[in-house]
């Protein structure tokens, strides 16, 4: 499948079968995620890969109880280790480093035929507790992953084009 392909097809998956996700699809995926791009080749994303029901069930709870974080069989807990480093733009580069892995991450998993989920709508405080995560780290996002219920396709809802580039200068 090309990337254009991938893209097309991936969407977020709220729903999932009881199926295990094989350890080789998970090392596969691994290794795309390694390969992308970070601010200074810093490399400061760190992943949590939990699959224990009892846990995957807190994380529910940690995530205002959006119950396909427990149903799904893998939890990634996608955090960083960083100094919070700025790049001169402004922005500090861990946040978008994060993004683009777990973004690898999703296409990566869809290329394997699996489903995923961001979820950004949890409380820090509480998935540090469960998963013992230290001080010092960053939790940026959870994912969920696993086959999904229902492989087929969705109408994608998306801005027109002509809403978000713009040619040569800011125009609206
Ligand atoms: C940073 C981020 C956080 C998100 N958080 C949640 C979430 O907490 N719960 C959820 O159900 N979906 C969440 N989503 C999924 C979005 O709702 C979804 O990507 C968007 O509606 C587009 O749909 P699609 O992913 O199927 O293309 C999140 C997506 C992103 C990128």
């Amino acid at each position: 499948m090309d990337i254009h392909e991938l893209i097309r097809i991936r969407k977020s998956v709220r729903s999932y079968l009881p199926k295990p996700v094989e350890p080789e699809k998970l090392e596969k995926i691994f290794h795309s995620v390694r390969l992308a791009p970070s601010a200074n080749n810093r490399q400061e994303w760190r992943f949590i890969l939990v699959q224990d029901k009892e846990t995957r069930r807190l994380l529910k709870t940690a995530a205002a109880n959006q119950s396909f974080v427990e149903e799904a069989p893998v939890v990634l807990a996608c955090c960083a280790e960083t100094d919070g480093r700025y790049m001169r733009c402004g922005i500090e580069s861990y946040k978008i480093d994060v993004a683009i892995a777990v973004d690898h991450l999703t296409l990566a998993a869809a290329a394997e035929g699996l489903g995923t989920c961001w979820v950004g709508a949890f409380y820090p405080d509480q998935v540090r507790e469960i998963l013992h995560i230290p001080p010092a780290i960053e939790v940026v996002e959870l994912l969920t992953l696993g086959y999904p219920k229902d492989p087929g396709l969705i109408e994608k809802e998306r801005l027109p084009l002509e809403k978000i580039l713009y040619k040569e200068t800011w125009k609206r």
